[in-house]
């Protein structure tokens, strides 16, 4: 069993470079089952376990894959089975995706309900209701979700909870539909917007990613394509969070920094030095830091995925912090893990009520999601003494080489395989 083994207290100096957006990387690779002719060769793709697993997904389903050093290239043009019913498909959440992606070319799917980070509840009622409403049927039995239409026709879809995945789910269905389609209160995030480009380099008709509304034209066919995945903001804002709480400056490159600006905003509030470059944020921090308050929400607000590493670095600053986690019902599994660190911490449901101390200290910790993995290295990366992190596999899923950047950094910390 893998874990990382850190020995805290160095400060972090020297550049880190970004690598392109998991959660943009995991729903282009399931949309290129669009181009029914062509191929699809995207680059800056992260080479993590969740890629991996829409790798092999993909190749059940009879694409043709071609995995290269942080670039993929997909031939759809031979798919053979609209069943994605293998279990690599219920090891993650983004493998809903391909339920847009097989009704909208196939008009038929069958797809083993998603996994993913057990951070709450996570239903896909929205995803459903948008795929009924252009005119399918959805039924959900024996852990798999088969949805099926005679045909796909436009329509208006008002969504009842800002979404992500719904949001870029039914813009893939929609993409192959007759006549127009209108997506109201829909998620905003640099992701789904990454998403729509990608789907116009193919040939969609997607106008108004980015805003409240989007307007998605129907067409006859989508063809492959060239590509690059935009950078992750969450990866970005995870190394701006770890240098706030060792102390020492770094650069974080290759980023798009409108993309950070709450989180930027945050950590300014906080004490800490940033200044913005063209594609490139560099982070200042002397640890002399105060408490702030913080409410996840959907972009532009404070993202929930770094809602736990930037938990972690509240337990360091002076006074007391308020977290309102308002996007998830149960993500701060992390904060246990940080209790035994010596943080005082208390949760009253979706709120955390943190107030700093001087010093965490090390201690064996298991990371039980992604972010609550990237949360506790952060922790021990700020400790004194020796911290243990289990659960490597969960932070594998969604950063790249996370000890070797950190190490790279100036970081005392090693990958452990017992
Ligand atoms: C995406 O998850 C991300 N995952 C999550 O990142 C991220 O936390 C989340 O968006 C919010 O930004 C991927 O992109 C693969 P949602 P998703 O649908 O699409 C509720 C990470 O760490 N909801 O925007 O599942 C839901 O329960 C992961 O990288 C419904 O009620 O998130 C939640 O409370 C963790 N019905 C809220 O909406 C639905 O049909 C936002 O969820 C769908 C969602």
């Amino acid at each position: 069993m893998e874990r990382l083994v850190i020995n805290g207290g160095n400060p972090l100096f020297g550049d880190v470079n970004i690598n392109g957006a998991k959660n943009a990387a995991v729903a282009i690779l399931p949309a290129t089952i669009l181009a029914s002719k062509g191929v699809c060769h995207i680059d800056n793709v992260p080479n993590i376990e969740d890629i991996n697993c829409l790798e092999t997904i993909l190749k059940y389903l009879g694409c043709k894959v071609e995995a290269g050093n942080n670039c993929i290239s997909i031939d759809s043009s031979n798919i053979v089975t609209t069943n994605a019913t293998i279990p690599e498909v219920r090891k993650m959440r983004a493998s809903y995706y391909l339920q847009g992606a097989l009704l909208s070319r196939f008009k038929k799917a069958r797809v083993e309900l998603p996994g993913g980070c057990p951070i709450g509840d996570r239903p896909i009622d929205q995803h459903i209701k948008g795929f009924e409403a252009l005119g399918a049927t959805v039924t959900i039995e024996h852990g798999a979700v088969s949805i099926e239409a005679e045909k796909l026709v436009g329509t208006t879809i008002y969504f009842d909870v800002v979404s992500v995945g719904a949001t870029i789910n039914i813009m893939l269905a929609a993409t192959l539909a007759e006549g127009v389609t209108v997506l109201e209160n829909v998620a905003k995030e640099p992701h789904v917007v990454d998403v729509a480009n990608f789907l116009n380099t193919m040939g969609a008709k997607i106008k108004g990613a980015g805003t409240d509304v989007i307007k998605i034209t129907g067409v006859e066919e989508l063809c492959g394509c060239n590509y690059s995945v935009i950078p992750d903001q969450i990866e970005a804002g995870t190394f701006m969070v770890a240098t706030a709480a060792c102390g020492g400056e770094v650069n974080v490159t290759n980023v798009i920094p409108k993309h950070l600006e709450s989180i930027s905003a945050k950590l300014i509030e906080m004490g800490v030095e940033i200044v913005e470059h063209d594609d490139s944020v560099t982070v200042k921090s002397d640890k002399n830091l105060k408490g702030v308050n913080i409410k996840t929400l959907p972009y532009p607000g404070f993202p929930t995925d770094v809602q736990q590493p930037m938990s972690t670095l509240l337990t360091l600053a002076k006074g007391r912090s308020i977290v309102n986690e308002s996007i998830y019902e149960n993500r701060f599994k992390h904060v246990d893990e940080l209790k035994r660190m010596g943080a005082n911490v208390k949760i009253e449901g979706k709120i955390a009520i943190i107030d700093g101390v001087e010093r965490l200290s090390g201690a064996h910790v298991k990371a039980t999601d992604l972010r609550a993995g990237a949360a506790l290295v952060i922790a021990g990366l700020a400790a004194k003494g020796t911290t243990e992190v289990e659960g490597v596999e969960h932070i594998d899923r969604g950063y790249l080489d996370i000890e070797k950047k950190f190490k790279a950094l100036g970081a005392d910390i090693k990958r452990v395989n017992d």
